[in-house]
C-alpha cells in the first residue's frame, strides 16, 4: 500500500517537475519497479518513491535551506555548503502535505536517496540504486552495477552502489556529509557481520 493512486501521482508528478527531472523521475520508477520484481520487494511503495523521489530537485539552493528550516530538518555544515543535498528530506517532508495518506516508508526511500542511511529498508536500497542506474544515467561506475543486478542480494547491489558514491565523492575531492560516514560504516559493519557468520 502506497496511500497514493498512481495515475494521479504521475500527472501531479508531471506538472509539478521540470521535464528532464520528471523524465529521470519516470526512468528510475520503472527501474525501482524491475529491482523490486528481482529482488522479491513490495514493487508499489518503491516505484512511488522513485517517481517522486526529486520532487524538490529543481528548487533553488536558498529555498532549500528555507525550507528545510520550516521543516524542522537538521543541517549539518556540509549541508549548508552542498544544499542541494537537502532536496530529499526537503521533498518528503513536502509530498506528506501534497499527498495526504502516502505512506511513509514510500516518504522514508524519498528521504534517504541522497545520503542514505545507517538503516536501509529493501524499498530504501532499491530507489537508491534505480536512481543511480536508470537508463538515463551515465556516471561511472554505472554499467558494472547495471551488470551486478540480480547476480548477488540486494545489500551487495547497494553497497556496491554506495562504494560507487564514494568513490567519487573522494575523486572530486568533495565533502563527506556525517551521514555518507554513519552510512558507510554501517555498511562495512554489515559486511564483517556476514562474513563471521558465514
Ligand atoms: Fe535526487
Ligand atoms: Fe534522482
Amino acid at each position: 500500500m502506497t496511500g497514493v493512486d498512481w495515475q494521479t501521482a504521475q500527472e501531479v508528478a508531471r506538472q509539478q517537475m521540470p521535464v528532464g527531472v520528471f523524465t529521470h523521475c519516470e526512468a528510475t520508477a520503472n527501474c525501482a519497479l524491475e529491482l523490486s520484481l528481482v529482488y522479491g520487494v513490495d514493487p508499489e511503495p518503491a516505484r512511488l518513491a522513485g517517481l517522486l523521489h526529486d520532487w524538490c530537485r529543481a528548487v533553488d539552493d536558498a529555498t532549500l535551506i528555507l525550507r528545510a528550516t520550516e521543516h524542522g530538518i537538521p543541517m549539518d555544515a556540509v549541508d549548508l555548503m552542498a544544499p542541494h543535498l537537502l532536496h530529499a528530506q526537503v521533498g518528503a517532508a513536502e509530498l506528506r502535505s501534497v499527498f495526504p495518506g502516502i505512506g511513509e516508508g514510500v516518504l522514508r526511500a524519498i528521504a534517504k536517496h541522497t545520503l542514505g542511511s545507517p538503516e536501509m529498508t529493501d524499498a530504501d536500497m532499491i530507489v537508491y540504486v534505480a536512481d543511480m542506474i536508470e537508463p538515463g544515467r551515465r556516471c561511472t561506475h554505472v554499467q558494472g552495477l547495471r551488470e551486478s543486478v540480480g547476480k548477488g542480494t540486494l545489500f551487495e547491489l547497494y553497497s556496491a552502489a554506495y562504494a560507487a558514491t564514494f568513490f567519487e565523492l573522494v575523486e572530486t575531492r568533495r565533502h563527506l556529509h556525517p551521514v555518507t560516514v554513519d552510512s558507510w560504516n554501517s555498511i562495512v559493519d554489515r559486511i564483517s557481520a556476514e562474513v563471521i557468520r558465514s
